[in-house]
């Protein structure tokens, strides 16, 4: 198949991960005979940078023209002041509001080799493979917001719309899983969440009578996450706790590094990228875990390409690397010698193309 891809990476180690997975898409292109032609283009700090807008119309056209887009990760220290007209996260926020990306679904898995590497207990995370689906373009992060010297606010709404599309979405993917939902929301406080999980109970009831859910306080999943992962099938949240309950998850897979996650709109074109940030204090060093972002790229080409069969492998060459003791930094085994993130990735290339 013939496909353009978008390729943003951004700020930090941002580049330094979508480097890795081009490459890894580019050893399946001539592995299965495919023709990905990548764009690239600037959005976060680097795009303030050379043009003032933290996402500027050529980025946003190249999003548009391609089939995906993969994005490294925005931001840092450099345009931090809090006073500054533009922020970096504005642009990835832009990115996803204008894409009208509102699912962002982000898979959490024990592997069998990592169980070490995991500051939680391998009993306790053995297993455990989590579908969570937040909500990205509603809440908190999307309501009006204002500052005064003495007062700030940040709005969050939500509309019937909104909750109900994304609950389809894990509702869909539900059924091709466990079927099991549990649905967080903070409906003990917030008139959002009583919304929330009116909407969720009406559509899953109505839609999706196979699937089982309950509804869980925000403040017990974060308890009850690390405690019995394993019991999570899909888990479907709002923006801000989803983010919050994501960088979470990872310690369950045992490094932020190592989460992936697509965004999906109405369409096919979809937004890929790694749940971690530009992680300012290794930027540069080419030690970042690419491991996430390459993930990231196996679920584009699952979810948006329909390239199942070469996602598949994707996957597979990551986990046989990660067990054969191929880690970057952040999953370092005791006693053993970290590789950089050029090496992680020409490990999966090596792989992949050696797989049958
Ligand atoms: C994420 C990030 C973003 C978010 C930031 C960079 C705006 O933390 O994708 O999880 O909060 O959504
Ligand atoms: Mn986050």
């Amino acid at each position: 198949m013939k496909a353009r891809i978008a390729v943003l990476g951004g700020d930090g180690i941002g580049p330094e991960v979508t480097a890795e997975a081009v490459r890894v898409l580019q050893a399946v292109a001539s592995k299965y005979g495919h023709d990905f032609e990548f764009s690239e283009a600037l959005i976060g700090g680097a795009a303030i940078d050379a043009s003032g807008s933290a996402l500027p119309p050529r980025t946003i056209d190249a999003c548009r023209e391609s089939a995906a887009t993969l994005l490294g990760a925005v931001g840092g220290p450099k345009w931090s002041d809090p006073g500054a007209r533009v922020r970096p996260e504005q642009g990835l926020l832009e990115l996803r509001r204008t894409l009208g990306l509102f699912a962002n679904v982000r898979p959490v898995r024990t592997m069998e080799s990592m169980l070490d590497a995991s500051p939680l207990k391998p009993e306790v995370i053995t297993g455990a493979d989590i579908l969570v689906v937040r909500e990205l373009t509603g809440g908190i992060y999307f309501g009006r917001k204002s500052r005064t010297a003495h007062e700030a606010e940040d709005v969050c709404t939500y509309t019937t719309d909104e909750v109900e599309r994304v609950t389809r979405v894990a509702g869909r993917l539900a059924m091709g899983r466990r079927r099991r939902i549990v649905s967080v929301d903070k409906a003990n406080v917030l008139e959002t969440s009583r919304l929330w999980r009116a909407v969720v109970e009406r559509v899953l009831r109505d839609e999706f009578p196979q699937v089982e859910f309950e509804h869980m306080l925000v403040d017990a999943a974060a308890m009850h996450l690390i405690r019995r992962p394993a019991s999570f099938d899909v888990l479907l949240t709002e923006n801000m706790f989803g983010d919050i309950l994501t960088d979470e998850a990872s310690m369950i897979a045992g490094s932020l590094g190592l989460l992936p996650s697509a965004s999906l709109g109405a369409g096919t074109n979809g937004l890929y990228e790694p749940i971690h940030g530009s992680a300012p204090d290794i930027a540069g060093r080419g030690i970042a875990n690419p491991y996430g972002t390459i993930l990231s790229a196996a679920m584009m080409l699952k979810l948006s390409l329909g390239l199942e069969t070469e996602a598949a492998a994707v996957e597979t060459a990551v986990e046989d690397a990660v067990s054969a003791g191929v880690r970057t930094a952040d999953i370092a085994l005791a006693g053993k010698a970290t590789v950089s993130s050029r090496e992680a990735g020409a490990a999966v290339v090596e792989r992949l193309l050696s797989s049958r």
